[in-house]
């Protein structure tokens, strides 16, 4: 067999995307629906067909098999998502080159570079060499153990990189490529991008060394942090440092811990909180919001989200919000940094600050009291509309009204004129408009008949050769559709629903997924029985029309005198009443 479709028969495309999105089964069949993480919604309309191995979003149009999702989530080419998809599923993946096509074959080659820089960093920073370095890690509370965990490791003084990969036979082209080799201005040779600099990996969410934060050893080294430029792997948007580490206490805590730098990841994780990442270097992006949610929804920010001197809160607070996440925030006392709070005060007192991070709109209050004089009424008004710029995002409205509740009492502004201003604002929310699949326009009898043919082999087999020559799939809304099956089960009998999918054109793909959808059970196979019945009810009412078609005809052939005719046309409505 394919090994595409070996791959895609044995993975549960249910429990794949369940990975990244909460499904919520929906009846008993194997229908489930989420929210969409192509697009940004409130109220769910992605559905995943778990017997017919197909997802669909009434939103935002996206869908098609296991496969297609894991490329556009993953931003994978076919071969990466296919290989991915085998690999996690312990289907030993065939060495043909065939299947790999340039794109892959580049990212390939450069996570081959970026793995043996972090081995060679590793090797020096555990070297003679290396002695400075390890007592500046010291120096910070990170033991070798935490430091080789996180595969810190040192970066060489000059070109070790470009002689290592020169070694391996690697083109200069592709060294710069990778970032992690620079060319000379005058271009008269190559060197390292990071040199004697403490280095940090930033692995994908699949534990893979992605890029690098170099951080300068020596004081007045500049910059503090050297960073890898965007890459075929590495977009500092769509990565969170530490994520791969992170996934599983996500998951158990139903939580994430979102902080500064590098070093704080490390320090928090020592502290046992083990669910904890940073950006590299950026404001949280919706990419990596969305990267998030397939986890959990609820952040806890141990940065301050930068509220002062914006006329409204944050982008990322305000994407954060209008994702649904909800956020709490954690102050340190003292105004330390997480790694510094950790080392400082002992693992304990950090993860109970960290449980007792007060609620957004908590902290906005209690920073707003210390930030502001509230003591004038402008200025407790104008601190209540920005308040409610950003409660207007909550997607959940009792949710809103209890926030605006709680803000009028710590703002000590009266209650009707919150509600005023809440209004005002509401007012101005966009509408998130619900889309779900048109479920009307289909006779059932096609619905039942095309789902019996897409997963009762037995039907099928049955079935085919007496709906073929029916006119009345003619007036089937999905004759389209019961064309493109004829021909693909004369030529392939065994043909799966993916195989009729791709075959159709984008306009009957919309069908088909909206038929599957319709109901709840989509994707359950049809009993043999029912299928038959279905098949009888059919052909009984195509006689019917059938005959009122021969009696139309009998009437005309006696206006025309043409007894000839009538007579050979009563006999055919006779045979049409003896069929069985
Ligand atoms: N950063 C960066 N470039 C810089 C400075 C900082 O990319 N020139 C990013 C790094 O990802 C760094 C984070 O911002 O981890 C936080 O910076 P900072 O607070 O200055 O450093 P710390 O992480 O606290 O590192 P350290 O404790 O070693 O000073
Ligand atoms: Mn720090």
């Amino acid at each position: 067999m394919d090994f595409a479709k070996q791959v895609k028969d044995s993975v549960d495309i249910t429990q794949v995307i369940g990975e990244y999105v909460r499904l919520k089964r929906m009846g008993s069949g194997s229908r489930y629906i989420g929210l969409c993480p192509f697009h940004t919604e409130k109220t769910p309309s992605f559905n995943v067909n778990g017997a017919l191995g197909f997802y669909k979003c009434f939103g935002c149009g996206v869908g098609g098999d296991v496969l297609k999702f894991v490329m556009e989530i993953e931003s994978l080419t076919f071969w990466e998502a296919l290989k991915l998809l085998a690999e996690k599923n312990g289907i030993p993946v065939p060495q043909r080159s065939e299947y790999s096509d340039e794109d892959s074959r580049r990212r390939a080659r450069m996570q081959e570079l970026h793995d043996w820089a972090e081995k060679a960093f590793r090797e020096n920073l555990a070297g003679g060499a290396g002695s400075e370095a390890r007592a500046y890690l010291a120096r910070r509370g990170v033991s070798a153990d935490t430091a080789s965990r996180f595969g810190i490791g040192l970066s060489g003084s000059g070109q070790q990189l470009v002689r290592l990969f020169e070694r391996q036979g690697v083109p200069h082209e592709v060294m710069e490529e990778s970032g992690l080799v620079l060319r000379r201005q005058d271009g008269s040779g190559y060197f390292d991008r990071f040199r004697g600099r403490l280095m940090f990996p930033i692995h994908s969410d699949t534990g893979k060394p992605v890029g690098f934060g170099g951080r300068a050893l020596a004081a007045g080294d500049e910059p503090k942090y050297l960073n890898s430029p965007k890459t075929p792997l590495y977009e500092k948007e769509r990565i969170l440092y530490n994520l791969h580490r992170a996934k599983d206490g996500m998951r158990k805590r139903d939580r994430v811990v979102l902080v500064e730098g590098y070093m704080d990841v490390i320090g928090v994780h020592d502290a046992g909180v083990e669910e904890v990442v940073a950006t590299c270097g950026t404001a949280l992006t919706l990419a990596q919001i969305r990267l998030l949610k397939r986890f959990t929804t609820h952040i806890v920010m141990n940065r301050d989200p930068d509220m002062a001197g914006a006329k409204s809160a944050d982008k990322s607070l305000e994407t954060l919000l209008t994702e649904g996440m909800s956020v709490r925030v954690v102050q340190l006392p003292g105004a330390l940094d997480p790694d510094e709070y950790v080392r400082e005060r002992g693992a304990e007192a950090y993860r109970k600050a960290v449980d007792e991070a007060r609620e957004f709109y908590d902290w906005y209050a209690a920073w707003a009291k210390a930030s502001f004089d509230l003591t004038s009424p402008e200025v407790r008004v104008e601190v209540l509309r920005r308040m409610l710029q950003t409660v207007n995002l909550l997607p959940d409205k009792l949710r809103r009204l209890a926030v605006v509740d709680n803000m009028a009492d710590i703002l000590e502004v009266p209650k009707g004129m919150v509600l005023d201003e809440f209004k005002k604002a509401a007012a101005e929310r966009r509408v998130d408009v619900r889309r779900k699949p048109e479920t009307a326009g289909f006779h059932p009898n096609e619905q039942l008949l095309l789902r019996a043919l897409l997963t009762n082999p037995e039907a099928r087999e049955e079935i085919l050769p007496v709906l073929k020559p029916m006119a009345l799939v003619e007036r089937f809304r999905t004759k389209g559709i019961f064309e493109v099956v004829f021909r693909l089960a004369e030529t392939h009998p065994e043909f799966t629903f993916s195989d009729l999918e791709e075959r159709l054109p984008d306009g009957e793909k919309a069908l088909l997924a909206e038929l599957i959808f319709a109901d709840d059970q989509g994707g359950e196979s049809v009993p043999f029985e029912q299928a038959l019945g279905c098949l009888r009810a059919l052909t009984e009412s195509g006689r019917k029309l059938q005959k009122e078609e021969v009696k139309k005809q009998v009437k005309e052939a006696e206006r025309a005198g043409n007894l000839e005719e009538a007579l050979r046309l009563m006999r055919q409505l006779g045979e049409l009443d003896h069929e069985v």
